[in-house]
């Protein structure tokens, strides 16, 4: 039987090349989002990979979530933590607002997305969890104090999950990606983009959302099982940890 992946923040940007490889490669898949219900149509149709709406911010709609996602695909035995998002801002004018909104989605959001399907996991001795961090997790980022903060977390979080997890089949990781071509990239200022952020990327260019895909598929594989608690960069050379 096909293997059951969720994939939050599935239906675009990374998460939408996650969902697409992770399918190509037989997976049945649930691409979550949180509010772009035409995005998300187009996304369905042009890909047959269901979506679902929800809030990941939210541990019962998450889990009211993911009890549907079961009853519709099957057991959940791979589960990435994608959706994320930036609200960006120097640190003096950052409110508490901006704060409280990225910790909410991008690392509460992380515990509402495994925790209902963590207990399946280990009953089931067998279980794939990927987080998608961020090198400004790794290495801080002007202007990100609130999403460095859970893209840092995020590396903690995954640290425990495998220790916790190993001995049940069930390995936690995360992977790092670097400056994407995503929207959420090409919504910095050109200015900013082009002056202070490619420069600082040997490879010269921006990454594609297929590159970081790749290594999330790789991670959820059998043969990636004594892979666990560690961490995929995938920066184009902009940092090494
Ligand atoms: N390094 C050095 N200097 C920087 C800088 C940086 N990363 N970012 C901005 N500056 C400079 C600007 O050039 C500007 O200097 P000048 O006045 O001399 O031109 C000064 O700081 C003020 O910058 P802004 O006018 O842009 O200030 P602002 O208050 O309007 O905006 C900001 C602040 C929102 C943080 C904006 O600078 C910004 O968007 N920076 C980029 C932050 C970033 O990298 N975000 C990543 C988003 S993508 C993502 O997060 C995905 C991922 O995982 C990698």
């Amino acid at each position: 039987m096909a293997r059951v992946a969720l994939v939050t923040g599935g239906s675009r940007g990374i998460g939408a090349a996650i969902s697409k490889k992770l399918q190509s490669e037989g997976y049945s898949v649930a691409a979550t989002y949180a509010g772009n219900d035409e995005a998300a149509a187009k996304f369905t149709e042009e890909t047959g990979i269901k979506t679902y709406k929800w809030d990941v911010g939210s541990y019962d709609d998450s889990a009211a979530g993911i009890a549907q996602v079961e009853a519709d695909l099957g057991n959940i035995d791979t589960v990435v933590a994608n959706a994320g998002i930036t609200w960006d801002g120097f640190f003096h004018k950052m409110t508490p607002e901006q704060w409280n909104k990225v910790i909410a989605t991008n690392l509460t959001g992380v515990f509402n997305t495994v925790r209902p399907v963590w207990p399946g996991m280990r009953e089931r001795k067998f279980g794939r969890v990927v987080v998608i961090s961020s090198v400004n997790g790794q290495k801080g980022q002007a202007g990100q104090v609130n999403y460095a903060a859970t893209k840092a977390g995020d590396i903690g979080i995954v640290r425990s999950l495998a220790q916790e997890g190993a001995r049940a089949g069930i390995t936690a990781n995360a992977v790092c990606p670097g400056y994407i071509g995503t929207e959420m990239v090409r919504s910095i200022d050109e200015d900013v983009l082009n002056k202070h952020i490619i420069p600082q990327i040997p490879a010269g260019r921006l990454g594609e959302p297929e590159e970081i895909a790749r290594c999330v598929a790789f991670l959820a594989s059998e043969d990636a099982g004594f892979i666990n608690g560690s961490t995929i960069s995938a920066n184009g050379a902009q940092f090494f940890s």
